[in-house]
């Protein structure tokens, strides 16, 4: 079996940055960057993510998919099912997934995907595009808990299971089931794909906003992605929209719970 290299380090400002650069320097496909902690590790949407030491596992993936360019963003459905899918393997408790890749326990988010690209402008014709997919998974909370603008949204792996959290287990099985994934999408599997990522769904049916490209806070159903990964949404007066990418946030029904 070939071996895989693993670049582990004390800190870096983002795993995903070292993992581009690595990656535009001829990085084998398959290796990863793991680090303790992260000085600028970052999220969707240009966030922050909260990456201290001993609190979560952060790593990349550097990968070279056969893939078209516009085929690449259903990378980041098919690496959020495989990381659900390692959760489930390893401790049998069951995330959902907020749309794109927010990895849910009870609501709350644990987990988050970035899935960033190389230059694919200047490709040569026989090299496929690099892709990089960054995971950071909060396996404790940290000292002193959560920082107030995460407190009501955010929740670590440990409580929500019994028993040690191996993270180098935790490691190995998310990076296998995301190069399975993958190799899914590189056979044409994205509609089995989207069949699982379904099942998983945290917002199917639930009133949402988001904010449109042009800034409009639009108010809908969820209805799930559609054939190309795409969040379809249907507006009060029954028009779907298709969200390709943006900030969803749940709205709470005046007769239901909030979630
Ligand atoms: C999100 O939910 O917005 C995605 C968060 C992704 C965080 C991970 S941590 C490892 C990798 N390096 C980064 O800078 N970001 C990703």
């Amino acid at each position: 079996m070939k071996t895989r290299e693993i670049i582990r380090l004390e800190v870096t400002e983002s795993t995903n940055s070292t993992g581009l650069e690595l990656g535009e320097r001829g990085a084998v496909p398959g290796t990863v960057v793991v680090a303790r902690a992260q000085t600028l590790g970052r999220g969707r949407l240009s966030r922050f993510w909260l990456s201290r030491p001993g609190m979560g596992l952060y790593f990349s993936l550097i990968l070279r998919p056969e893939l078209e360019p516009e085929d690449l963003s259903k990378i980041t459905l098919a690496a959020g099912l495989a990381v659900a899918k390692a959760v489930e393997e390893l401790y049998r408790i069951e995330p959902k997934i907020k749309w794109p890749n927010d990895l849910l326990l009870n609501g709350r988010k644990f987990g988050g995907i970035l899935t960033e690209t190389g230059s694919v402008s200047h490709l040569p014709e026989a090299q496929n595009p690099l892709v990089v997919v960054g995971v950071g998974l909060n396996l404790f909370p940290p000292a002193g808990g959560f920082p107030a603008e995460l407190q009501q949204h955010a929740t670590a792996l440990s409580r929500h299971v019994e028993g040690e959290i191996d993270a180098e287990a935790l490691l190995q099985t998310c990076v296998g089931a995301i190069e399975k994934e993958v190799r899914r999408l590189e056979g044409g599997e994205f509609a089995a794909i989207l069949a699982e990522w379904t099942k998983r769904d945290a917002v199917y049916g639930k009133t949402l906003s988001w904010i449109t490209r042009q800034g409009q806070a639009v108010t809908g159903v969820a209805l799930g992605p559609d054939a190309e990964g795409l969040l379809r949404i249907r507006d009060g007066e029954g028009k779907i929209h298709s969200v390709l990418s943006g900030d969803l946030t749940l709205i709470a029904k005046f007769s239901g719970k909030a979630k």
